[in-house]
Protein backbone atom coordinates (compact mmCIF):
# COMPACT_ATOMS: atom_id res chain seq x y z
CA UNK A 1 0.00 0.00 0.00
CA UNK A 2 2.71 1.94 1.06
CA UNK A 3 4.59 1.35 -2.50
CA UNK A 4 1.50 2.43 -4.40
CA UNK A 5 0.94 5.86 -2.95
CA UNK A 6 4.99 6.40 -3.57
CA UNK A 7 4.52 5.64 -7.24
CA UNK A 8 1.13 7.68 -7.59
CA UNK A 9 3.12 10.62 -5.72
CA UNK A 10 5.81 10.40 -8.48
CA UNK A 11 4.15 10.07 -11.31
CA UNK A 12 1.67 13.36 -9.98
CA UNK A 13 4.96 15.58 -9.69
CA UNK A 14 6.54 13.76 -13.09
CA UNK A 15 3.26 14.97 -14.93
CA UNK A 16 3.43 18.17 -13.13
CA UNK A 17 6.75 18.98 -13.77
CA UNK A 18 6.43 17.48 -17.19
CA UNK A 19 3.06 19.75 -18.16
CA UNK A 20 4.97 23.18 -16.55
CA UNK A 21 7.75 22.97 -18.79
CA UNK A 22 5.13 22.37 -21.68
CA UNK A 23 3.20 25.16 -21.47
CA UNK A 24 5.43 27.62 -22.84
CA UNK A 25 6.52 25.27 -25.87
CA UNK A 26 3.08 25.12 -26.74
CA UNK A 27 2.55 28.48 -25.94
CA UNK A 28 5.32 29.49 -27.69
CA UNK A 29 4.07 27.18 -31.21
CA UNK A 30 0.50 28.52 -31.20
CA UNK A 31 0.17 31.49 -29.61
CA UNK A 32 2.21 33.62 -31.62
CA UNK A 33 0.12 32.81 -34.74
CA UNK A 34 -3.31 33.20 -32.99
CA UNK A 35 -2.16 36.35 -32.45
CA UNK A 36 -0.94 36.83 -35.55
CA UNK A 37 -4.03 36.41 -37.18
CA UNK A 38 -6.27 38.07 -34.52
CA UNK A 39 -4.13 41.58 -35.26
CA UNK A 40 -5.20 40.71 -38.76
CA UNK A 41 -8.93 40.48 -38.29
CA UNK A 42 -8.35 43.76 -36.13
CA UNK A 43 -6.50 45.26 -38.97
CA UNK A 44 -8.19 48.51 -39.80
CA UNK A 45 -9.00 49.71 -43.22
CA UNK A 46 -9.45 53.45 -44.10
CA UNK A 47 -13.59 53.86 -44.78
CA UNK A 48 -14.08 53.63 -48.23
CA UNK A 49 -12.06 50.63 -48.62
CA UNK A 50 -13.47 48.54 -45.26
CA UNK A 51 -16.71 49.68 -46.88
CA UNK A 52 -15.54 47.79 -50.57
CA UNK A 53 -14.18 45.03 -48.19
CA UNK A 54 -17.91 44.73 -47.10
CA UNK A 55 -19.60 45.21 -50.43
CA UNK A 56 -17.43 42.33 -51.76
CA UNK A 57 -18.13 40.23 -48.87
CA UNK A 58 -22.28 40.69 -49.90
CA UNK A 59 -21.91 40.13 -53.20
CA UNK A 60 -19.78 36.78 -52.61
CA UNK A 61 -23.03 35.92 -50.52
CA UNK A 62 -25.44 36.81 -53.50
CA UNK A 63 -23.11 34.19 -55.66
CA UNK A 64 -23.25 31.47 -53.63
CA UNK A 65 -27.02 31.97 -52.71
CA UNK A 66 -27.60 32.28 -56.51
CA UNK A 67 -29.54 28.43 -56.84
CA UNK A 68 -29.44 26.75 -60.46
CA UNK A 69 -32.65 27.65 -62.39
CA UNK A 70 -31.98 23.99 -64.07
CA UNK A 71 -31.62 21.14 -62.47
CA UNK A 72 -33.91 19.03 -63.14
CA UNK A 73 -37.99 19.40 -62.05
CA UNK A 74 -40.51 21.49 -63.31
CA UNK A 75 -38.60 24.85 -64.65
CA UNK A 76 -41.51 26.73 -64.59
CA UNK A 77 -42.73 25.96 -60.90
CA UNK A 78 -38.96 26.44 -60.16
CA UNK A 79 -38.78 29.54 -61.43
CA UNK A 80 -41.95 30.61 -59.54
CA UNK A 81 -40.09 29.74 -56.59
CA UNK A 82 -36.58 30.91 -57.12
CA UNK A 83 -38.54 34.42 -58.63
CA UNK A 84 -39.95 34.64 -55.10
CA UNK A 85 -36.78 33.28 -53.49
CA UNK A 86 -34.11 35.84 -55.09
CA UNK A 87 -35.57 38.92 -52.88
CA UNK A 88 -36.95 36.70 -49.60
CA UNK A 89 -36.01 37.33 -46.17
CA UNK A 90 -34.47 33.63 -46.34
CA UNK A 91 -31.89 34.83 -48.89
CA UNK A 92 -30.70 37.61 -46.89
CA UNK A 93 -30.83 35.96 -43.44
CA UNK A 94 -28.46 33.34 -45.07
CA UNK A 95 -26.24 36.27 -46.64
CA UNK A 96 -26.34 37.61 -43.45
CA UNK A 97 -24.90 34.40 -41.64
CA UNK A 98 -21.89 34.21 -44.16
CA UNK A 99 -21.07 37.73 -44.04
CA UNK A 100 -17.53 38.98 -43.24
CA UNK A 101 -16.50 35.19 -42.50
CA UNK A 102 -14.63 34.65 -45.98
CA UNK A 103 -11.75 37.77 -45.08
CA UNK A 104 -9.17 37.56 -42.69
CA UNK A 105 -7.52 40.78 -42.82
CA UNK A 106 -9.77 43.73 -41.64
CA UNK A 107 -12.80 41.27 -40.66
CA UNK A 108 -14.04 43.30 -37.40
CA UNK A 109 -14.04 46.23 -39.22
CA UNK A 110 -16.66 44.56 -42.00
CA UNK A 111 -18.48 43.01 -38.84
CA UNK A 112 -18.80 46.06 -37.02
CA UNK A 113 -20.16 47.66 -40.40
CA UNK A 114 -22.59 44.72 -41.07
CA UNK A 115 -23.91 45.28 -37.65
CA UNK A 116 -24.28 48.89 -37.20
CA UNK A 117 -25.80 49.19 -40.95
CA UNK A 118 -27.97 46.12 -39.95
CA UNK A 119 -31.19 48.03 -40.77
CA UNK A 120 -30.20 49.94 -44.04
CA UNK A 121 -28.99 46.82 -45.48
CA UNK A 122 -32.60 45.41 -45.02
CA UNK A 123 -34.06 48.50 -46.63
CA UNK A 124 -31.77 48.13 -49.81
CA UNK A 125 -32.90 44.70 -49.87
CA UNK A 126 -36.65 45.45 -50.46
CA UNK A 127 -35.71 48.34 -52.88
CA UNK A 128 -33.03 46.31 -54.98
CA UNK A 129 -34.72 47.33 -58.44
CA UNK A 130 -34.49 51.20 -57.29
CA UNK A 131 -30.95 50.88 -56.44
CA UNK A 132 -28.90 48.12 -58.72
CA UNK A 133 -25.57 48.82 -57.75
CA UNK A 134 -25.01 48.02 -54.28
CA UNK A 135 -21.87 49.53 -53.52
CA UNK A 136 -23.31 53.14 -54.92
CA UNK A 137 -25.92 52.99 -52.88
CA UNK A 138 -24.55 51.74 -49.77
CA UNK A 139 -20.53 53.40 -49.99
CA UNK A 140 -21.65 56.50 -51.55
CA UNK A 141 -24.72 57.44 -51.27
CA UNK A 142 -25.78 56.03 -47.63
CA UNK A 143 -22.42 56.10 -45.65
CA UNK A 144 -21.03 58.41 -47.73
CA UNK A 145 -17.70 56.80 -47.23
CA UNK A 146 -16.20 56.76 -51.11
CA UNK A 147 -17.04 58.71 -54.13
CA UNK A 148 -17.21 58.04 -57.42
CA UNK A 149 -13.81 56.96 -59.78
CA UNK A 150 -12.22 60.25 -60.50
CA UNK A 151 -14.13 62.24 -57.67
CA UNK A 152 -12.17 62.74 -54.53
CA UNK A 153 -13.00 64.61 -51.35
CA UNK A 154 -16.47 65.68 -48.73
CA UNK A 155 -18.08 66.62 -51.84
CA UNK A 156 -17.13 64.40 -54.03
CA UNK A 157 -15.67 66.75 -56.51
CA UNK A 158 -13.64 65.88 -59.88
CA UNK A 159 -10.19 64.65 -59.79
CA UNK A 160 -7.63 67.14 -61.53
CA UNK A 161 -6.66 65.07 -65.00
CA UNK A 162 -2.91 63.54 -64.48
CA UNK A 163 -2.99 62.63 -68.01
CA UNK A 164 -2.74 58.74 -67.22
CA UNK A 165 0.89 59.47 -65.64
CA UNK A 166 -0.41 60.05 -62.10
CA UNK A 167 -3.46 59.28 -59.92
CA UNK A 168 -5.67 61.88 -58.08
CA UNK A 169 -5.09 62.44 -54.11
CA UNK A 170 -7.97 60.81 -52.73
CA UNK A 171 -9.48 59.33 -55.92
CA UNK A 172 -12.96 57.59 -55.32
CA UNK A 173 -12.60 58.21 -51.43
CA UNK A 174 -13.70 61.32 -49.39
CA UNK A 175 -10.24 62.20 -48.63
CA UNK A 176 -7.79 63.94 -50.44
CA UNK A 177 -7.00 67.01 -52.17
CA UNK A 178 -7.74 65.56 -55.54
CA UNK A 179 -4.14 66.92 -56.86
CA UNK A 180 -2.14 64.64 -59.10
CA UNK A 181 0.50 62.53 -57.61
CA UNK A 182 3.01 61.72 -60.95
CA UNK A 183 4.56 58.81 -61.60
CA UNK A 184 8.26 58.75 -61.61
CA UNK A 185 10.08 60.73 -64.55
CA UNK A 186 6.89 63.31 -64.64
CA UNK A 187 5.68 67.01 -63.06
CA UNK A 188 3.76 69.49 -63.56
CA UNK A 189 0.01 69.79 -62.31
CA UNK A 190 -1.30 67.83 -64.82
CA UNK A 191 1.37 65.64 -64.98
CA UNK A 192 2.23 67.19 -68.39
CA UNK A 193 5.88 67.42 -68.26
CA UNK A 194 9.28 65.47 -67.71
CA UNK A 195 10.98 65.46 -64.83
CA UNK A 196 14.68 66.64 -64.51
CA UNK A 197 16.71 64.10 -65.97
CA UNK A 198 14.17 63.01 -67.80
CA UNK A 199 13.63 63.04 -71.37
CA UNK A 200 9.95 63.33 -73.93
CA UNK A 201 10.34 60.31 -75.67
CA UNK A 202 6.73 60.69 -77.39
CA UNK A 203 4.42 63.40 -77.45
CA UNK A 204 1.06 64.03 -79.34
CA UNK A 205 -2.45 65.43 -77.99
CA UNK A 206 -3.27 62.68 -75.29
CA UNK A 207 -0.35 60.76 -74.50
CA UNK A 208 2.96 61.47 -73.05
CA UNK A 209 5.87 59.42 -72.72
CA UNK A 210 8.90 60.38 -70.71
CA UNK A 211 12.53 58.48 -70.55
CA UNK A 212 15.14 58.72 -68.34
CA UNK A 213 18.38 60.61 -69.30
CA UNK A 214 22.08 58.58 -70.01
CA UNK A 215 23.54 57.93 -66.37
CA UNK A 216 26.66 60.07 -68.21
CA UNK A 217 24.36 63.29 -68.72
CA UNK A 218 24.44 66.19 -65.74
CA UNK A 219 21.39 68.42 -65.65
CA UNK A 220 18.87 66.67 -68.38
CA UNK A 221 19.24 65.76 -71.60
CA UNK A 222 17.55 66.58 -75.02
CA UNK A 223 16.93 62.77 -76.24
CA UNK A 224 19.00 59.25 -75.67
CA UNK A 225 21.81 58.25 -75.71
CA UNK A 226 25.30 60.22 -74.44
CA UNK A 227 25.05 62.84 -77.58
CA UNK A 228 22.14 64.23 -76.37
CA UNK A 229 23.57 65.48 -72.71
CA UNK A 230 23.47 68.91 -71.71
CA UNK A 231 26.54 68.08 -69.88
CA UNK A 232 28.70 65.36 -68.64
CA UNK A 233 28.58 63.79 -65.31
CA UNK A 234 32.15 64.01 -63.77
CA UNK A 235 34.13 60.56 -64.33
CA UNK A 236 33.19 62.08 -68.19
CA UNK A 237 34.44 64.12 -70.52
CA UNK A 238 32.36 65.43 -73.41
CA UNK A 239 34.03 64.90 -77.44
CA UNK A 240 32.93 66.92 -80.16
CA UNK A 241 30.00 65.91 -81.48
CA UNK A 242 30.26 62.79 -79.85
CA UNK A 243 28.78 63.47 -76.47
CA UNK A 244 30.29 62.21 -73.03
CA UNK A 245 32.72 59.84 -73.08
CA UNK A 246 33.70 57.27 -69.91
CA UNK A 247 37.28 58.67 -68.73
CA UNK A 248 39.47 56.11 -67.95
CA UNK A 249 41.34 56.80 -64.66
CA UNK A 250 43.16 53.56 -64.88
CA UNK A 251 45.71 55.29 -67.25
CA UNK A 252 47.06 57.44 -64.21
CA UNK A 253 49.38 55.47 -62.58
CA UNK A 254 48.56 57.14 -59.17
CA UNK A 255 45.28 56.44 -59.54
CA UNK A 256 45.52 53.63 -56.79
CA UNK A 257 47.61 54.54 -54.16
CA UNK A 258 48.07 50.91 -52.16
CA UNK A 259 51.11 49.25 -52.89
CA UNK A 260 49.62 45.73 -53.73
CA UNK A 261 46.61 47.11 -55.86
CA UNK A 262 44.92 47.36 -59.07
CA UNK A 263 42.80 49.44 -61.17
CA UNK A 264 39.46 48.28 -62.70
CA UNK A 265 38.16 51.06 -64.70
CA UNK A 266 34.20 51.68 -65.50
CA UNK A 267 31.64 53.89 -66.73
CA UNK A 268 31.98 56.79 -65.20
CA UNK A 269 33.96 55.49 -62.34
CA UNK A 270 37.11 53.10 -61.17
CA UNK A 271 37.96 50.78 -58.32
CA UNK A 272 40.65 49.85 -56.67
CA UNK A 273 41.23 46.20 -56.14
CA UNK A 274 43.61 44.06 -53.62
CA UNK A 275 46.19 41.93 -55.80
CA UNK A 276 46.89 38.46 -54.74
CA UNK A 277 48.45 37.66 -51.97
CA UNK A 278 50.71 36.17 -53.90
CA UNK A 279 51.85 39.21 -55.94
CA UNK A 280 53.90 42.40 -54.59
CA UNK A 281 52.18 44.39 -57.30
CA UNK A 282 49.71 43.51 -60.10
CA UNK A 283 48.20 44.14 -63.30
CA UNK A 284 44.92 42.17 -62.75
CA UNK A 285 43.58 39.53 -60.13
CA UNK A 286 45.03 36.07 -59.41
CA UNK A 287 48.61 34.68 -58.93
CA UNK A 288 49.17 35.06 -63.30
CA UNK A 289 48.91 38.52 -62.81
CA UNK A 290 51.61 39.74 -61.09
CA UNK A 291 54.77 42.05 -61.52
CA UNK A 292 56.50 40.55 -59.06
CA UNK A 293 56.07 37.47 -56.32
CA UNK A 294 55.19 38.55 -53.08
CA UNK A 295 58.01 37.19 -50.01
CA UNK A 296 57.48 32.76 -49.80
CA UNK A 297 56.35 32.83 -53.27
CA UNK A 298 58.20 32.27 -56.23
CA UNK A 299 57.47 31.91 -60.26
CA UNK A 300 56.31 28.52 -61.25
CA UNK A 301 54.81 28.18 -65.33
CA UNK A 302 53.94 32.13 -64.97
CA UNK A 303 52.41 31.52 -61.56
CA UNK A 304 52.95 33.21 -57.86
CA UNK A 305 53.75 29.54 -55.89
CA UNK A 306 53.75 29.02 -52.18
CA UNK A 307 56.96 26.95 -51.59
CA UNK A 308 56.38 26.90 -47.33
CA UNK A 309 54.99 23.13 -48.79
CA UNK A 310 57.54 21.96 -51.48
CA UNK A 311 60.18 22.66 -48.60
CA UNK A 312 58.33 21.17 -45.82
CA UNK A 313 57.82 17.72 -48.15
CA UNK A 314 61.75 17.72 -48.76
CA UNK A 315 62.06 18.38 -44.87
CA UNK A 316 59.45 15.15 -44.31
CA UNK A 317 61.54 12.33 -46.98
CA UNK A 318 64.63 13.84 -45.25
CA UNK A 319 63.80 13.20 -41.76
CA UNK A 320 62.07 9.61 -43.63
CA UNK A 321 65.75 8.76 -44.75
CA UNK A 322 67.34 9.68 -41.61
CA UNK A 323 65.05 7.09 -39.52
CA UNK A 324 65.60 4.23 -42.08
CA UNK A 325 69.12 4.94 -41.39
CA UNK A 326 68.89 4.71 -38.17
CA UNK A 327 66.68 1.69 -38.16
CA UNK A 328 69.52 0.16 -40.15
CA UNK A 329 72.11 1.24 -37.77
CA UNK A 330 70.40 -0.03 -34.46
CA UNK A 331 69.59 -3.55 -36.15
CA UNK A 332 73.44 -3.83 -36.90
CA UNK A 333 74.51 -2.91 -33.11
CA UNK A 334 72.07 -5.05 -31.67
CA UNK A 335 72.98 -8.19 -33.76
CA UNK A 336 76.69 -7.39 -34.03
CA UNK A 337 77.26 -10.54 -32.46
CA UNK A 338 75.11 -12.87 -34.86
CA UNK A 339 75.57 -12.47 -38.47
CA UNK A 340 72.69 -13.95 -38.94
CA UNK A 341 70.47 -12.88 -37.25
CA UNK A 342 71.84 -9.42 -38.56
CA UNK A 343 71.34 -10.76 -42.00
CA UNK A 344 67.25 -11.82 -41.75
CA UNK A 345 66.67 -8.25 -39.60
CA UNK A 346 68.33 -6.59 -41.91
CA UNK A 347 66.09 -7.99 -44.78
CA UNK A 348 63.09 -7.59 -42.90
CA UNK A 349 64.11 -4.03 -42.34
CA UNK A 350 65.45 -3.55 -46.17
CA UNK A 351 61.42 -5.15 -47.13
CA UNK A 352 60.05 -2.89 -44.76
CA UNK A 353 61.23 0.34 -45.94
CA UNK A 354 60.74 -0.75 -49.80
CA UNK A 355 56.87 -1.59 -48.90
CA UNK A 356 56.48 2.00 -47.29
CA UNK A 357 58.31 3.72 -49.84
CA UNK A 358 55.98 1.77 -52.39
CA UNK A 359 53.05 2.58 -50.79
CA UNK A 360 53.72 6.42 -50.32
CA UNK A 361 54.56 6.32 -53.61
CA UNK A 362 51.34 4.96 -54.55
CA UNK A 363 49.12 6.39 -51.71
CA UNK A 364 49.03 10.61 -52.33
CA UNK A 365 48.75 11.38 -48.23
CA UNK A 366 45.93 12.68 -47.60
CA UNK A 367 46.57 15.91 -45.58
CA UNK A 368 46.07 15.97 -42.09
CA UNK A 369 43.81 17.68 -40.55
CA UNK A 370 46.24 19.93 -38.66
CA UNK A 371 47.57 20.86 -42.17
CA UNK A 372 43.51 21.08 -43.45
CA UNK A 373 42.87 23.85 -40.75
CA UNK A 374 45.83 25.51 -41.43
CA UNK A 375 45.55 25.93 -45.11
CA UNK A 376 41.85 26.85 -44.53
CA UNK A 377 42.37 29.79 -41.83
CA UNK A 378 45.09 30.94 -44.61
CA UNK A 379 42.44 30.77 -47.36
CA UNK A 380 44.84 28.99 -49.45
CA UNK A 381 42.69 26.27 -51.24
C1 LIG B 1 -9.15 56.80 -60.32
O1 LIG B 1 -9.39 55.40 -60.06
C2 LIG B 1 -9.93 54.71 -61.16
C3 LIG B 1 -10.16 53.29 -60.72
O2 LIG B 1 -10.68 53.21 -59.48
C4 LIG B 1 -8.99 54.76 -62.34
O3 LIG B 1 -9.57 54.12 -63.45
C5 LIG B 1 -8.71 56.22 -62.69
O4 LIG B 1 -7.75 56.28 -63.71
C6 LIG B 1 -8.19 56.95 -61.47
N1 LIG B 1 -8.02 58.35 -61.83
C7 LIG B 1 -7.01 59.09 -61.43
C8 LIG B 1 -6.94 60.48 -61.97
O5 LIG B 1 -6.15 58.71 -60.65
Amino acid sequence: MHKLHILIFNILLTSTIVSCNLQPIIKDNFGTKDEKLKAEKQQKYPPCKSCAIFVDSFKKGLEKTQRGKHDGGDAHWEEQKLGSYKTSEVRLVEIQEMLCTDITRGEQQCLTIAEEHESDIEYWWKRQDEYPDFFEWFCIETLKVCCHPNYFGKDCLECTDCSGNGYCKGNGTRKGNGKCNCDKGYSGENCQQCSDGFYEAFKDESKLLCSQCHVACHEGCSGPGTKNCVKCKSGWFMKESEGCYDINECVEQSACPGENQFCVNSEGSYQCLECDKSCNGCDGDGPDMCVKCADGYELRDGMCTDLTNEKRDQYVTLTRYCLYLGLCVTVCIIFQNSTWLAAIFGIVVGVYISLSEYWLKTNPVPKSPSQKILEAAMGME
